[in-house]
């Protein structure tokens, strides 16, 4: 290959080989000005390792992406202020570039990496860090991001509760599926709070499939009467009910079964 003038040993010589394409060799069948991006517009791999060691020179990282190629796809796909998703976001360059670009963003990341290198690449990109695509969008930092660390799945692969799931997890699951904002504290009681004049209850000890009358998992009238009280429409959810449809309409309860009324999301 390198006879044929068909692999590049970078400008030193000594990097890491990497094939060579011709323009004249890429087939450009319509439409060619949208699938072919050149270099000299989009940067390439040598450029993204070189703005990824300013982030982390200890460890770069080993496949990211241009700031000027995110640039480009974002440019065409979404305006300031628009939501961008990277759900395998690397050393971060979707999120960094979208964060100079004024959108709004979530990255998801499974790897180490999300604390040893998006976070702080992040922090710098908010501290106003001068690579990558800062000198041509004028970037000067500010706006911010928040961190989080996700818990262990409610659901499993077939859409059962996973049976690792805490009860403030589950909790937290049930209160956002039914008031679409998150459950301000953990629970104290069944009682998880009140929305819209709606009272939501969880009854749930933690151990799935526990039916017995006594464990705490199935409502009865004894398990009724010892609930926080609450003058108005009740949900209660639960592993089963022992009271029937009458008595639950006169209760002004609403059973929902867990988890066939519980919808994964
Ligand atoms: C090729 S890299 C992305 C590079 C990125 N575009 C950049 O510029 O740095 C793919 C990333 O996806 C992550 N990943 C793979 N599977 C994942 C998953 N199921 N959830 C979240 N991240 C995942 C990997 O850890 C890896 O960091």
């Amino acid at each position: 290959m390198d006879e044929n003038n068909e692999i590049w040993f970078g400008v030193d010589g000594k990097a890491t080989p990497s094939r060579k394409t011709f323009l004249s060799e890429l087939k450009i069948d319509a439409p060619p000005t949208a699938t072919v991006w050149l270099h000299s517009d989009v940067g390439n791999n040598h450029e993204a390792r070189e703005e990824s060691k300013v982030f982390n020179p200890d460890s770069p990282f080993p496949t990211p992406k241009p700031e000027r190629l995110l640039t480009r796809i974002l440019e065409i796909g979404s305006k300031p202020g628009d939501l961008v998703l990277d759900s395998f976001l690397g050393s971060g360059t979707t999120a960094a570039v979208a964060h100079k670009l004024g959108r709004r963003y979530i990255g998801i990341e499974l790897g180490e990496h999300a604390v040893t290198h998006c976070v702080p690449r992040l922090r710098k990109v908010v501290d106003g860090e001068q690579g990558g695509i800062s000198k041509a969008v004028v970037w000067q930092g500010g706006g911010g991001f928040r961190f989080f660390r996700l818990g262990e799945p409610v659901f499993d692969e077939t859409n059962r509760i996973h049976p690792a799931v805490t009860y403030p997890a589950l909790a937290a699951h049930v209160w956002f599926s039914e008031a679409h904002f998150p459950l301000p504290a953990a629970p104290q009681s069944p009682l998880l709070g009140v929305h819209n004049g709606t009272a939501y209850y969880l009854l749930f000890n933690g151990i799935l499939g526990d039916r017995r009358p006594e464990g705490g998992n199935v409502l009865t009238q004894r398990l009724l009467r010892l609930l926080p009280p609450f003058a108005g429409p009740r949900v209660i959810y639960g592993e089963v009910s022992l009271l029937d449809e009458g008595r639950l309409r006169a209760e002004g309860v609403t059973f929902k079964k867990i988890p066939y009324e519980l919808a994964a999301r």
